[in-house]
């Protein structure tokens, strides 16, 4: 699928399908040249009264001459407030393309044209108005809308999905028609947009993956994969035996009672200069978690195997930074391991000696993902020396607890680390809510054995807890803690990996980029606002 964007007017390129906005009177507030044949189908829609305030979208003719064969007519009746939450837009335009890629789905558009002016999708105030966002949050929700996997289906299903590609074929180029004053942002976000798009893709197909295909092995051999692509990115990946030489007692403790070996697997990419202390992320990669000898409840066990999601979106970030060429240098570690009952398996009681030296007891061997996430954050805090360092887990039940299935938490040791996330996991839809880690709940984690135990005593606050678990282990870096337990997939009828938050990591790239200063500025994509004073005001017919 080809991403393109043009200052021509969408009315006079050829096409299988133009989508119109209008507002809930029918009228498309911003072009002035609309052609007698589409403004007639929208009015004949209109007179109807099928343009309701609950209507999604309608699929018409243009009686008489004009560039497209159908017209897909959206109403939007949109309106940002000041007490609006952050991420209102984002949201409204990830809306807009899942109701396209929805109502398209049963015509024959290989060739689609949006008429794409956020001044109408979003009559906003000037301030909240960021051309490179919106095409950005735009093309990535698009793709994913249109993106659905059979790789795991049988032969005959997948045999018949091919036939009906032939009848239905899918969306091959999608243009964004704007105007000459907007089309340098759109065009950069939609470039952004691509990668960001093609980047939860990765992350999505990883965690809807089974558990017997997708093991540690797996991210091994997909790192590999992606690294062959890519000159500026090289992977090393530590299995058992070296784990082992490092001290990494509690990572091994997890994966112990396992027949599939764990793999630490970390990727660089150089794309600043050699000087440049990297950006760091770290992903849970538990392929499977059964909770070990503390073993987790039969009913909606196979949902563990999304557990490696946070692994999935370091390969997603990686996979879109290299593909956009980024300036900038990135680490990316994947902590996979199997977590597996066996006369073998690591017992509650057992005390292990981790790679920072640190002994924990392990009061629950379901309390998996910190263990693993410890001696990996030591081994890139001290191998890669990052400027920073944002970790990706779904590490506690309890996070759905507090913040249900759309938000993700942050928690870390740098309060404008934290708050920069939080803001820009808002511009775009990836919403993120921080938690303290205030040192009563560190006072929670305390062992009459080992330095630490793995789950406090006390039963409130799980995901704190985890995040002050994590927080020991950190030295004199800025860090954040992302638990993406209740955002990284869906369960239920529509059961599948998200693709969260791979969106939110990459905004954070691109505004790293924007904020350098000048003279260190490279050519490759970066976020910017657009000036008010550039746009016009809205054309109203
Ligand atoms: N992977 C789970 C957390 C999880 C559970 C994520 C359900 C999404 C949905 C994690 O390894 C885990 O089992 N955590 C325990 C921690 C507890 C033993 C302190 C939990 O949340 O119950
Ligand atoms: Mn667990
Ligand atoms: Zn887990």
């Amino acid at each position: 699928m080809k991403f393109a964007a043009t200052a021509q007017s969408p009315y006079g390129i050829k096409c299988d399908c133009l989508v119109e906005f209008v507002n809930k009177n029918g009228i498309n507030a911003i072009a002035k040249d609309t052609p007698t044949a589409v403004t007639q189908a929208i009015n004949h829609l209109r007179q109807q009264g099928d343009l309701s305030e609950s209507a999604h979208a309608r699929m018409v003719y243009p009686e008489g001459e004009a560039s497209a064969k159908r017209i897909l007519v959206v109403p939007v009746e949109f309106e940002l407030k000041a007490n609006s939450p952050a991420h209102t837009t984002g949201k409204h335009l990830s809306g807009i393309a899942s109701t396209i890629a929805k109502a398209i789905s049963d015509y024959p558009v290989k060739d689609l044209v949006i008429h794409f002016d956020d001044r109408f999708m979003h009559s906003a105030p000037l301030s909240d108005q960021d051309g490179v966002r919106d095409a950005q949050v735009f093309t990535a929700a698009l793709l994913n809308a249109v993106y659905k996997s059979d790789a795991f289906k049988g032969k005959e299903t997948q045999d018949k999905n091919k036939k009906k590609l032939k009848s239905l074929p899918g969306l091959a180029k999608v243009t964004l028609a704007t105007q000459d004053a907007e089309l340098k942002d759109v065009k950069q976000g939609l470039v952004q947009g691509e990668a960001v798009g093609l980047g939860m893709i990765t992350a999505r197909n990883l965690g809807d993956a089974p558990p017997n295909i997708c093991n540690p092995q797996y991210f091994t051999a997909e790192a590999k994969k992606l690294v062959k692509k890519h000159p500026k990115l090289t992977v090393k990946v530590l299995g058992e035996k070296e784990l082992k030489a490092l001290g990494a007692g509690a990572y091994l403790a997890v994966t112990q009672g396992s027949a599939n070996p764990p793999q630490l697997i970390t990727m660089e990419y150089k794309g600043g200069k050699a000087s440049d202390k990297p950006i760091c992320f770290v992903g849970k990669g538990l392929t499977f978690d059964s909770g070990g000898i503390s073993i987790k409840p039969g009913a909606g066990m196979d949902e563990m195997k999304y557990d490696m999601c946070g692994a999935g979106s370091v390969m997603g970030v990686m996979q879109a930074a290299a593909e956009l060429k980024l300036p900038i240098n990135i680490v990316g570690a994947i902590a996979a391991a199997e977590n597996m009952p066996a006369s073998n398996a690591t017992r509650p009681g057992d005390i292990v000696t981790t790679m920072s030296g640190q002994t924990v007891e392990i009061l629950n061997t379901d309390a998996e993902g910190r263990l693993v996430l410890c001696d990996t954050l030591t081994y890139v805090q001290d191998k890669f020396k990052p400027q920073v360092v944002i970790n990706m887990a779904t590490l506690t039940g309890a996070c759905i607890v507090a913040l249900g299935h759309h938000t993700a938490a942050v928690m870390g040791n740098t309060p404008e680390l934290t708050q920069e996330l939080q803001e820009l996991s808002l511009k775009v839809n990836d919403p993120i809510w921080e938690l303290p880690l205030w040192s009563e709940y560190t006072d929670d984690l305390k062992s009459p054995f080992a330095d630490i135990p793995n789950i406090a005593g006390g039963r409130g606050a799980g995901t704190i807890i985890a995040g002050c678990y994590l927080q020991k282990f950190i030295k004199d870096v800025p860090w954040a803690h992302l638990d993406i337990a209740g955002v990284a997939w869906n369960s239920g009828a529509a059961k599948g990996a998200t693709g969260r938050p791979v969106h939110l990591l990459m905004q954070y790239l691109f505004k790293q980029l924007d904020t350098k200063p000048a003279s260190d500025k490279a050519a490759g994509p970066a976020v910017r606002k657009r000036k008010p004073a550039a746009r016009k005001t809205t054309a109203k017919k």
